[in-house]
């Protein structure tokens, strides 16, 4: 047989996100954000994470807090005191493009002021001027959960439509200043976290009894689509061949059975889940399915004239996703239930999973590219992947973490599947490439890491970066495939 593999040259990668990376929280004039305000509380076996916790009374009581404390995004990875020395790893390590966020609440502390804070702009400048001397492409997440909690308390987050006015002031403010630096613009990062995540996704305080007002959830991601396409716009004309992206988390569905009503569970829980969102920023509408789901559920959001036609110009110029594992859909009530970024799933007895119960699935990837292609007919970034485990630190300093080299070799045989299946790959990030605060969990233990940061869930630890088996590892690859 005379078969002739396709293959392509795409870019290797590594990201971060300030939220959970720099610290610093009231460094420079930095506002006080969502993310800051998260607690650390101990994991427990039911697959919670802590934001689904974020009431106003927890909120009271961080505010309360002056320093550290029991609030782990505030210290981050100490990014603010290891930029140069991290941004030299990642050189030696040898990856093509670096994705970070910028912190909003560092730029406009309160998110709603005229004028941005100008030792945020400081505070940036030195990071895109040495990435960029790194010799690394910029991507990045305008961004990455943490919104000023100025806005939260005082207009109620994303609910409110001046938001859209706040964060295009600030993507003004960040195309001025690094336009020239960055290669791909994210501006929301897993956009449909809104729906699973209100308080990560889109800056919703939970009720203090009883869930959250879909509509509130639905209203605040509209906001966000309109906001998205309108940076899209302004980007374009400040940014000349500027691309721009969006996200999803992907959960790639399986049917437990053969059953059609499993099958039909499937196609309607990646349709609400995830297509929603890649069939307004990528395609340009509102899709079909979404009507029935609005009704069925007595969601009403109010849309402005212009919405739909600012939709339909402006769609995202490549399409992103992360992916971690796959997920199983069932009417039926059985099975063990087992965690999942950002949704809890019934466990597939195919496949192993990690400590926290994430499903082990490279096949799911290439799954999931193919998918996302046939849909949009865009360029797709794996703008998040990797492998979040418990690692140990040897006297001698080294780290020995062949799961995740498993995990990522595996992984990218299924990208490389997806490209001769004729997916137009353009990426793959692994996300914390160095470690940092879990965005679930609040946890330092679960890392992602090929640089290994010496702290614990306390925030005890000298937070010194050492090389992890794993670092050495995609070094290699990189260099092999660059
Ligand atoms: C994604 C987020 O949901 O998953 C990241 O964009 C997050 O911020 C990542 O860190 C992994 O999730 P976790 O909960 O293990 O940190």
């Amino acid at each position: 047989m005379n078969y002739q593999k396709k293959t392509k040259k795409i870019l290797w990668g590594g990201a971060t996100a300030s939220s959970q990376y720099e610290g610093g929280y009231q460094l420079g004039g930095k506002g006080l954000d969502t993310q800051d305000c998260r607690p650390y509380l101990k994991r427990t076996s039911d697959a919670t994470t802590s934001t689904r916790l974020l009431t106003q009374s927890v909120i009271d009581q961080a505010k309360q807090v002056e320093g550290i404390g029991n609030y782990p995004f505030r210290m981050g990875s100490d990014g603010v005191d290891h930029i140069e020395e991290d941004i030299a790893l990642l050189k030696e390590l040898g990856i093509e493009i670096y994705r970070f966020s910028i912190s909003w609440a560092r730029l406009y502390p309160r998110g709603d002021e005229e004028q941005p804070n100008e030792e945020g702009i400081r505070f940036y400048d030195a990071i895109f001027e040495k990435v960029h001397q790194a010799g690394m492409k910029i991507f990045l997440t305008m961004t990455h959960y943490a919104v000023p909690l100025y806005l939260v308390e005082h207009y109620g987050g994303w609910t409110n439509r001046k938001l859209i006015t706040f964060y295009l002031r600030f993507a003004k403010t960040v195309f001025e200043h690094w336009g020239k630096y960055v290669d791909y613009y994210l501006p929301f990062n897993e956009i449909n976290a809104g729906y699973f995540s209100p308080y990560n996704g889109v800056a919703l305080v939970k009720p203090e009894n009883g869930p959250y007002d879909q509509s509130l959830v639905f209203q605040s991601l509209h906001h966000q689509f309109v906001a998205s396409a309108q940076v899209i716009k302004l980007g374009h004309e400040m940014c000349p061949g500027s691309q721009f992206g969006c996200m999803v988390a992907c959960f790639c569905y399986y049917p437990l059975t053969a059953r059609p009503e499993d099958n039909l569970k499937a196609v309607r829980d990646e349709q609400i889940h995830q297509w929603f969102a890649v069939d307004i920023l990528a395609n340009g509408h509102y899709p079909s399915y979404m009507d029935r789901f609005f009704r069925e559920n007595d969601i009403h959001i109010q849309m402005e004239p212009e919405d739909e036609q600012l939709l339909r110009d402006y769609t995202s110029d490549f399409v992103s996703f992360s992916y971690y594992s796959s997920s199983i859909a069932t009417t039926q009530e059985t099975g063990e239930q087992t965690a999942g970024n950002l949704v809890v799933s019934t466990k597939n007895p195919y496949l192993n999973a990690s400590e926290w119960g994430w499903q082990i699935d490279p096949i799911g990837l290439r799954i999931m590219l193919n998918k996302m292609y046939d849909r949009t007919q865009k360029p797709v970034f794996i703008s998040e992947n990797g492998f979040g485990a418990r690692d140990v630190l040897e006297v001698d300093g080294s780290i020995h973490d062949p799961y995740r080299i498993e995990y990522l070799k595996q992984h990218f045989e299924q990208i490389e599947q997806a490209i001769d299946d004729g997916v137009d790959v353009l990426g793959y990030i692994m996300w914390g490439v160095i470690d940092i605060v879990s965005a679930g969990s609040c946890e330092m233990e679960k890392r992602y890491g090929v640089v290994y940061v010496d702290a614990d869930n306390n925030g005890n630890g000298t937070y010194k970066r050492y090389k992890k088996d794993s670092f050495g590892w995609y070094k290699q690859f990189i260099e092999e495939h660059a």
